[in-house]
Protein backbone atom coordinates (compact mmCIF):
# COMPACT_ATOMS: atom_id res chain seq x y z
CA UNK A 1 0.00 0.00 0.00
CA UNK A 2 1.90 3.05 -1.61
CA UNK A 3 -0.24 5.72 0.80
CA UNK A 4 0.39 3.49 3.88
CA UNK A 5 2.40 6.25 6.37
CA UNK A 6 -0.56 8.59 5.78
CA UNK A 7 -2.78 5.89 6.66
CA UNK A 8 -1.03 5.29 9.58
CA UNK A 9 -1.04 9.19 10.45
CA UNK A 10 -4.52 9.67 10.26
CA UNK A 11 -5.46 6.88 12.20
CA UNK A 12 -3.43 8.17 15.09
CA UNK A 13 -5.02 11.68 15.01
CA UNK A 14 -8.06 10.01 14.72
CA UNK A 15 -7.61 7.90 17.31
CA UNK A 16 -5.64 10.65 19.26
CA UNK A 17 -8.81 13.44 18.94
CA UNK A 18 -11.26 10.41 19.87
CA UNK A 19 -9.50 9.60 23.13
CA UNK A 20 -9.10 13.27 23.78
CA UNK A 21 -12.75 14.08 23.46
CA UNK A 22 -13.69 10.66 25.21
CA UNK A 23 -11.48 11.87 28.19
CA UNK A 24 -12.61 15.24 27.90
CA UNK A 25 -16.54 14.43 28.09
CA UNK A 26 -15.43 12.56 31.68
CA UNK A 27 -12.64 15.09 32.82
CA UNK A 28 -15.55 17.71 32.55
CA UNK A 29 -17.68 17.48 35.85
CA UNK A 30 -21.27 19.01 36.29
CA UNK A 31 -22.65 21.12 38.77
CA UNK A 32 -25.87 19.27 39.11
CA UNK A 33 -24.78 16.03 39.36
CA UNK A 34 -22.05 17.12 41.95
CA UNK A 35 -24.61 18.42 44.42
CA UNK A 36 -27.45 16.00 43.33
CA UNK A 37 -28.04 14.70 46.93
CA UNK A 38 -27.29 18.47 48.20
CA UNK A 39 -29.55 21.24 46.47
CA UNK A 40 -30.65 22.25 43.66
CA UNK A 41 -28.33 23.46 41.39
CA UNK A 42 -30.27 26.45 39.09
CA UNK A 43 -29.54 29.27 36.89
CA UNK A 44 -31.42 32.09 36.12
CA UNK A 45 -32.29 32.22 31.73
CA UNK A 46 -32.91 35.12 29.65
CA UNK A 47 -35.01 35.24 26.46
CA UNK A 48 -32.34 33.89 23.67
CA UNK A 49 -31.73 30.91 26.02
CA UNK A 50 -35.37 30.51 26.65
CA UNK A 51 -35.58 29.94 22.75
CA UNK A 52 -32.43 27.89 22.33
CA UNK A 53 -31.04 30.68 20.11
CA UNK A 54 -27.46 29.93 20.89
CA UNK A 55 -27.05 25.82 21.00
CA UNK A 56 -23.56 26.52 23.06
CA UNK A 57 -25.24 28.18 25.74
CA UNK A 58 -28.29 25.87 25.69
CA UNK A 59 -25.62 22.54 26.03
CA UNK A 60 -24.26 24.21 28.86
CA UNK A 61 -27.42 24.95 30.64
CA UNK A 62 -28.44 21.42 30.17
CA UNK A 63 -25.40 19.81 31.21
CA UNK A 64 -25.20 21.82 34.37
CA UNK A 65 -27.91 22.84 35.73
CA UNK A 66 -31.20 21.28 37.42
CA UNK A 67 -33.21 24.05 37.74
CA UNK A 68 -34.18 27.60 35.86
CA UNK A 69 -35.40 30.53 36.74
CA UNK A 70 -36.09 33.66 34.33
CA UNK A 71 -34.33 36.36 34.59
CA UNK A 72 -36.88 38.70 33.30
CA UNK A 73 -39.68 37.30 31.28
CA UNK A 74 -41.76 36.37 33.78
CA UNK A 75 -42.12 39.93 35.76
CA UNK A 76 -45.69 41.90 35.78
CA UNK A 77 -44.78 43.96 32.99
CA UNK A 78 -44.40 41.42 30.59
CA UNK A 79 -46.97 38.81 31.89
CA UNK A 80 -49.72 41.39 32.81
CA UNK A 81 -48.64 44.35 30.56
CA UNK A 82 -52.57 45.72 30.62
CA UNK A 83 -55.08 44.83 33.51
CA UNK A 84 -57.31 43.01 30.76
CA UNK A 85 -54.14 41.45 29.00
CA UNK A 86 -51.80 38.20 30.18
CA UNK A 87 -49.08 37.67 27.66
CA UNK A 88 -47.74 33.59 28.34
CA UNK A 89 -46.37 33.26 25.28
CA UNK A 90 -42.35 33.80 26.75
CA UNK A 91 -43.64 32.04 29.87
CA UNK A 92 -44.54 29.16 28.25
CA UNK A 93 -41.66 28.37 26.69
CA UNK A 94 -39.92 28.69 30.00
CA UNK A 95 -41.91 26.22 31.30
CA UNK A 96 -42.05 23.90 28.69
CA UNK A 97 -37.98 24.34 28.80
CA UNK A 98 -37.90 23.01 31.80
CA UNK A 99 -39.99 19.92 31.85
CA UNK A 100 -38.49 19.10 28.68
CA UNK A 101 -35.39 18.90 30.37
CA UNK A 102 -36.74 17.54 33.82
CA UNK A 103 -35.45 20.36 35.50
CA UNK A 104 -36.95 22.26 39.00
CA UNK A 105 -38.39 25.06 37.45
CA UNK A 106 -38.93 28.48 40.15
CA UNK A 107 -41.17 31.46 39.34
CA UNK A 108 -40.40 35.38 39.15
CA UNK A 109 -41.75 36.75 40.43
CA UNK A 110 -45.70 37.15 41.24
CA UNK A 111 -45.61 41.01 43.48
CA UNK A 112 -42.72 43.23 42.84
CA UNK A 113 -42.60 46.93 42.96
CA UNK A 114 -40.04 47.00 40.10
CA UNK A 115 -40.44 46.00 36.39
CA UNK A 116 -44.36 46.20 37.56
CA UNK A 117 -47.14 46.55 34.88
CA UNK A 118 -47.14 50.49 35.04
CA UNK A 119 -51.13 50.37 34.74
CA UNK A 120 -51.10 48.84 38.26
CA UNK A 121 -48.88 51.53 40.13
CA UNK A 122 -51.63 53.74 38.57
CA UNK A 123 -54.10 52.05 41.13
CA UNK A 124 -55.52 54.34 44.58
CA UNK A 125 -58.12 52.14 45.87
CA UNK A 126 -57.31 49.53 48.59
CA UNK A 127 -60.20 47.09 47.67
CA UNK A 128 -59.15 47.35 43.99
CA UNK A 129 -55.71 46.35 44.84
CA UNK A 130 -56.70 43.61 46.47
CA UNK A 131 -58.98 42.11 44.06
CA UNK A 132 -55.86 42.77 41.60
CA UNK A 133 -53.52 40.70 43.37
CA UNK A 134 -55.71 38.00 43.90
CA UNK A 135 -56.77 37.85 40.07
CA UNK A 136 -52.98 38.48 38.95
CA UNK A 137 -51.32 35.43 41.40
CA UNK A 138 -54.38 33.52 40.60
CA UNK A 139 -54.41 33.55 37.01
CA UNK A 140 -50.64 33.04 36.90
CA UNK A 141 -50.07 30.14 39.58
CA UNK A 142 -53.42 28.46 38.71
CA UNK A 143 -52.30 28.22 34.58
CA UNK A 144 -48.61 26.29 35.69
CA UNK A 145 -50.19 24.42 38.70
CA UNK A 146 -47.92 21.36 39.21
CA UNK A 147 -45.51 22.58 36.77
CA UNK A 148 -43.53 25.23 38.61
CA UNK A 149 -42.66 24.22 41.62
CA UNK A 150 -41.63 27.30 43.68
CA UNK A 151 -42.25 31.07 43.22
CA UNK A 152 -41.01 34.09 45.06
CA UNK A 153 -44.67 35.67 45.66
CA UNK A 154 -43.50 38.24 47.39
CA UNK A 155 -39.76 40.01 46.46
CA UNK A 156 -37.46 43.17 47.84
CA UNK A 157 -40.63 44.27 50.34
CA UNK A 158 -37.91 45.59 53.31
CA UNK A 159 -35.19 48.46 52.61
CA UNK A 160 -31.92 47.79 54.04
CA UNK A 161 -32.56 49.75 57.36
CA UNK A 162 -35.15 47.59 58.02
CA UNK A 163 -38.59 49.44 57.21
CA UNK A 164 -40.95 48.16 54.77
CA UNK A 165 -40.41 49.45 51.46
CA UNK A 166 -43.16 52.08 50.24
CA UNK A 167 -44.58 50.62 47.04
CA UNK A 168 -48.15 50.82 45.47
CA UNK A 169 -48.89 47.50 47.42
CA UNK A 170 -47.94 48.55 51.19
CA UNK A 171 -49.22 52.40 50.56
CA UNK A 172 -52.54 50.84 49.82
CA UNK A 173 -52.53 47.75 52.16
CA UNK A 174 -49.97 48.08 54.52
CA UNK A 175 -47.91 45.23 55.59
CA UNK A 176 -51.03 43.26 54.82
CA UNK A 177 -50.10 42.61 51.41
CA UNK A 178 -47.70 39.87 52.19
CA UNK A 179 -50.35 38.17 53.69
CA UNK A 180 -52.61 38.91 51.01
CA UNK A 181 -50.21 37.38 48.32
CA UNK A 182 -49.37 34.20 50.09
CA UNK A 183 -52.86 33.39 50.68
CA UNK A 184 -54.07 33.80 47.22
CA UNK A 185 -50.75 31.82 45.89
CA UNK A 186 -51.65 28.86 48.45
CA UNK A 187 -55.27 28.97 47.12
CA UNK A 188 -54.32 28.77 43.74
CA UNK A 189 -51.38 26.51 43.86
CA UNK A 190 -51.31 24.42 47.45
CA UNK A 191 -48.58 21.98 46.86
CA UNK A 192 -45.97 24.79 45.26
CA UNK A 193 -43.24 26.30 47.56
CA UNK A 194 -43.80 30.02 48.26
CA UNK A 195 -41.20 32.25 49.10
CA UNK A 196 -40.25 35.73 50.65
CA UNK A 197 -37.23 36.64 47.82
CA UNK A 198 -34.68 39.82 48.72
CA UNK A 199 -31.42 41.03 48.66
CA UNK A 200 -29.10 42.24 51.86
CA UNK A 201 -30.93 39.61 53.37
CA UNK A 202 -27.75 39.51 55.95
CA UNK A 203 -27.82 42.91 56.98
CA UNK A 204 -28.94 42.49 60.63
CA UNK A 205 -31.93 45.52 60.57
CA UNK A 206 -33.48 43.67 57.15
CA UNK A 207 -33.05 40.44 58.61
CA UNK A 208 -35.04 41.16 61.91
CA UNK A 209 -38.08 42.77 59.45
CA UNK A 210 -38.24 39.74 57.24
CA UNK A 211 -38.62 37.50 59.74
CA UNK A 212 -40.73 39.87 61.85
CA UNK A 213 -43.39 39.71 58.50
CA UNK A 214 -42.98 35.83 57.96
CA UNK A 215 -43.53 35.16 61.39
CA UNK A 216 -46.64 37.84 60.88
CA UNK A 217 -47.76 35.34 57.82
CA UNK A 218 -46.80 32.35 59.65
CA UNK A 219 -49.41 33.96 62.89
CA UNK A 220 -52.32 34.07 60.53
CA UNK A 221 -52.17 30.49 59.43
CA UNK A 222 -51.18 31.47 56.27
CA UNK A 223 -48.58 29.23 53.91
CA UNK A 224 -44.97 30.04 53.69
CA UNK A 225 -42.36 27.61 52.69
CA UNK A 226 -39.29 29.43 52.08
CA UNK A 227 -36.87 32.74 52.21
CA UNK A 228 -34.91 33.38 49.34
CA UNK A 229 -31.69 34.91 49.91
CA UNK A 230 -30.32 37.04 46.44
CA UNK A 231 -26.75 35.96 46.94
CA UNK A 232 -25.40 39.81 44.88
CA UNK A 233 -21.91 39.71 46.71
CA UNK A 234 -18.83 40.96 47.36
CA UNK A 235 -15.05 39.28 47.22
CA UNK A 236 -15.09 40.06 50.88
CA UNK A 237 -18.69 40.76 51.84
CA UNK A 238 -20.86 39.63 53.53
CA UNK A 239 -18.58 37.30 55.13
CA UNK A 240 -19.08 33.97 55.44
CA UNK A 241 -20.18 34.30 59.57
CA UNK A 242 -22.84 36.94 58.61
CA UNK A 243 -24.15 34.41 56.09
CA UNK A 244 -24.10 31.79 58.27
CA UNK A 245 -26.14 33.60 60.99
CA UNK A 246 -28.94 34.68 58.54
CA UNK A 247 -29.35 30.76 56.76
CA UNK A 248 -29.51 30.09 60.72
CA UNK A 249 -31.66 32.43 61.57
CA UNK A 250 -34.33 32.55 58.56
CA UNK A 251 -34.28 28.59 58.78
CA UNK A 252 -35.12 28.55 62.49
CA UNK A 253 -38.53 29.92 61.38
CA UNK A 254 -39.54 26.43 60.56
CA UNK A 255 -38.85 27.26 56.65
CA UNK A 256 -36.51 26.34 53.66
CA UNK A 257 -33.83 29.01 52.88
CA UNK A 258 -32.96 28.84 49.04
CA UNK A 259 -30.12 31.12 47.94
CA UNK A 260 -31.83 32.48 44.50
CA UNK A 261 -29.39 35.08 43.08
CA UNK A 262 -25.84 34.15 43.05
CA UNK A 263 -23.31 36.44 41.71
CA UNK A 264 -19.78 37.57 43.23
CA UNK A 265 -18.79 40.85 42.01
CA UNK A 266 -15.04 41.08 40.87
CA UNK A 267 -15.08 44.82 40.63
CA UNK A 268 -14.79 47.67 42.97
CA UNK A 269 -18.13 49.29 44.37
CA UNK A 270 -18.17 52.33 44.48
CA UNK A 271 -19.58 52.95 47.69
CA UNK A 272 -19.07 50.12 49.31
CA UNK A 273 -22.01 48.74 47.79
CA UNK A 274 -23.77 45.57 48.92
CA UNK A 275 -27.54 44.62 47.60
CA UNK A 276 -29.15 45.18 44.82
CA UNK A 277 -30.96 48.28 44.48
CA UNK A 278 -31.65 48.84 40.66
CA UNK A 279 -32.51 52.17 41.53
CA UNK A 280 -28.63 53.46 41.89
CA UNK A 281 -26.02 54.26 39.22
CA UNK A 282 -22.46 55.58 39.36
CA UNK A 283 -19.96 57.14 36.87
CA UNK A 284 -18.24 54.62 34.69
CA UNK A 285 -14.29 55.31 34.76
CA UNK A 286 -10.67 53.53 34.29
CA UNK A 287 -10.67 53.26 37.96
CA UNK A 288 -14.01 51.53 38.76
CA UNK A 289 -13.51 49.37 35.75
CA UNK A 290 -10.30 47.64 36.03
CA UNK A 291 -10.40 44.58 33.89
CA UNK A 292 -11.75 45.17 30.66
CA UNK A 293 -10.03 42.89 28.99
CA UNK A 294 -9.42 40.27 31.27
CA UNK A 295 -9.65 39.13 34.94
CA UNK A 296 -5.89 38.78 36.20
CA UNK A 297 -5.22 35.50 37.59
CA UNK A 298 -4.61 36.76 41.19
CA UNK A 299 -8.49 37.84 41.08
CA UNK A 300 -9.45 34.46 39.52
CA UNK A 301 -8.10 33.12 42.16
CA UNK A 302 -9.63 35.02 44.90
CA UNK A 303 -12.74 34.79 43.24
CA UNK A 304 -12.30 30.85 43.38
CA UNK A 305 -11.36 31.04 47.23
CA UNK A 306 -14.86 33.00 47.64
CA UNK A 307 -17.09 30.64 45.84
CA UNK A 308 -15.13 27.62 47.79
CA UNK A 309 -15.78 29.50 51.13
CA UNK A 310 -19.54 29.98 50.27
CA UNK A 311 -20.32 26.50 48.81
CA UNK A 312 -18.38 24.82 51.84
CA UNK A 313 -20.65 26.85 53.93
CA UNK A 314 -24.10 25.43 51.73
CA UNK A 315 -22.96 21.97 52.20
CA UNK A 316 -22.76 22.64 55.89
CA UNK A 317 -26.11 23.50 56.14
CA UNK A 318 -27.57 21.37 53.09
CA UNK A 319 -30.10 20.03 55.41
CA UNK A 320 -31.30 23.83 55.49
CA UNK A 321 -30.97 24.74 52.00
CA UNK A 322 -33.27 24.00 48.74
CA UNK A 323 -31.63 25.51 46.07
CA UNK A 324 -28.61 27.31 45.05
CA UNK A 325 -29.15 29.42 41.95
CA UNK A 326 -26.56 31.60 39.53
CA UNK A 327 -28.08 35.19 38.41
CA UNK A 328 -27.23 33.99 34.74
CA UNK A 329 -25.02 31.76 32.97
CA UNK A 330 -21.69 33.21 32.43
CA UNK A 331 -19.96 36.47 32.59
CA UNK A 332 -20.91 37.96 29.66
CA UNK A 333 -24.46 37.73 30.47
CA UNK A 334 -24.12 39.08 33.85
CA UNK A 335 -26.14 42.03 35.32
CA UNK A 336 -23.54 43.10 36.95
CA UNK A 337 -21.91 44.15 33.69
CA UNK A 338 -24.43 47.12 33.95
CA UNK A 339 -24.65 47.83 37.41
CA UNK A 340 -24.25 49.63 39.62
CA UNK A 341 -21.92 51.01 36.68
CA UNK A 342 -22.95 51.10 33.11
CA UNK A 343 -20.66 49.35 30.64
CA UNK A 344 -18.35 47.72 33.13
CA UNK A 345 -16.82 44.03 32.62
CA UNK A 346 -17.39 42.01 35.80
CA UNK A 347 -16.53 38.37 36.17
CA UNK A 348 -18.90 37.39 38.96
CA UNK A 349 -20.05 33.48 37.47
CA UNK A 350 -18.45 30.21 36.93
CA UNK A 351 -18.51 30.56 33.20
CA UNK A 352 -16.45 32.76 31.40
CA UNK A 353 -17.48 35.18 28.21
CA UNK A 354 -16.69 32.23 25.95
CA UNK A 355 -18.08 29.62 28.13
CA UNK A 356 -15.40 27.73 29.41
CA UNK A 357 -15.11 26.83 33.27
CA UNK A 358 -13.40 29.43 35.43
CA UNK A 359 -10.81 28.48 38.21
CA UNK A 360 -14.10 29.42 40.07
CA UNK A 361 -15.60 26.29 38.70
CA UNK A 362 -13.69 23.66 39.85
CA UNK A 363 -13.18 25.24 43.35
CA UNK A 364 -16.72 24.91 43.33
CA UNK A 365 -17.06 21.40 41.93
CA UNK A 366 -14.67 20.51 44.62
CA UNK A 367 -16.37 21.47 47.88
CA UNK A 368 -18.52 18.21 47.12
CA UNK A 369 -15.69 15.91 45.77
CA UNK A 370 -12.85 14.34 47.55
CA UNK A 371 -10.59 13.71 44.55
CA UNK A 372 -7.89 16.54 44.36
CA UNK A 373 -7.81 16.53 40.71
CA UNK A 374 -9.93 19.34 40.10
CA UNK A 375 -6.84 21.11 41.99
CA UNK A 376 -4.48 20.78 39.49
CA UNK A 377 -6.37 22.94 37.49
CA UNK A 378 -6.87 25.45 39.91
CA UNK A 379 -2.94 25.58 39.96
CA UNK A 380 -2.26 26.49 36.04
O1 LIG B 1 -35.03 44.77 26.91
C1 LIG B 1 -34.43 46.07 26.89
C2 LIG B 1 -33.82 46.33 25.56
O2 LIG B 1 -34.83 46.37 24.59
C3 LIG B 1 -33.07 47.67 25.60
O3 LIG B 1 -32.40 47.88 24.40
C4 LIG B 1 -32.04 47.65 26.74
C5 LIG B 1 -31.35 49.00 26.89
O4 LIG B 1 -30.69 49.10 28.14
O5 LIG B 1 -32.72 47.38 27.95
C6 LIG B 1 -33.37 46.12 27.95
O6 LIG B 1 -34.00 45.95 29.18
C7 LIG B 1 -33.17 45.67 30.28
C8 LIG B 1 -33.58 44.31 30.86
O7 LIG B 1 -32.86 44.06 32.04
C9 LIG B 1 -33.33 43.13 29.90
O8 LIG B 1 -31.97 43.01 29.64
C10 LIG B 1 -33.37 46.75 31.32
O9 LIG B 1 -32.86 47.98 30.82
C11 LIG B 1 -32.67 46.38 32.60
O10 LIG B 1 -33.02 47.32 33.62
C12 LIG B 1 -33.11 45.00 33.04
O11 LIG B 1 -32.37 44.66 34.19
C13 LIG B 1 -32.83 43.56 34.92
C14 LIG B 1 -33.12 44.01 36.35
O12 LIG B 1 -33.48 42.88 37.12
C15 LIG B 1 -34.26 45.01 36.41
O13 LIG B 1 -34.67 45.24 37.70
C16 LIG B 1 -31.74 42.50 34.89
O14 LIG B 1 -31.60 41.98 33.57
C17 LIG B 1 -32.08 41.38 35.87
O15 LIG B 1 -30.96 40.54 36.01
C18 LIG B 1 -32.41 41.97 37.23
O16 LIG B 1 -32.77 40.94 38.10
C19 LIG B 1 -33.06 41.34 39.46
C20 LIG B 1 -34.06 40.35 40.00
O17 LIG B 1 -35.19 40.28 39.16
C21 LIG B 1 -34.47 40.75 41.44
N1 LIG B 1 -33.32 40.90 42.29
C22 LIG B 1 -32.26 41.77 41.79
C23 LIG B 1 -31.83 41.34 40.39
C24 LIG B 1 -30.71 42.21 39.89
O18 LIG B 1 -31.13 43.53 39.74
Amino acid sequence: MKNYPLFLFLLSTITITTCNAQNNTKKTPNLKDTFKKDFYIGAAINQSQIEEKNPAENALIVSQFSSITAENIMKSMFTHPQKDKYDFGLTDKFVAFGQKNNMFIHGHTLIWHSQLAHWMTEIKDSTEMKNVMKEHITTIVSRYKGKIGSWDVVNEAVNDDGTVRKSVFSNLLGENFLAYAFEFASKADPKADLYYNDYSMTNPAKRETVIRLVKGIQAKGIKIDGIGMQGHWQLNSPTIDEIEKSILAYSSLGVKVAITELDVSALPSPWEMKGAEISQRFENSPKMNPYPNGLPDSVQVQLAKRYEDIFKLFLKHKDKISRVTFWGINDGQSWLNDFPIKGRTNYPLLFDRELKPKKAFYSVIETAQDKQSFKKKLKN
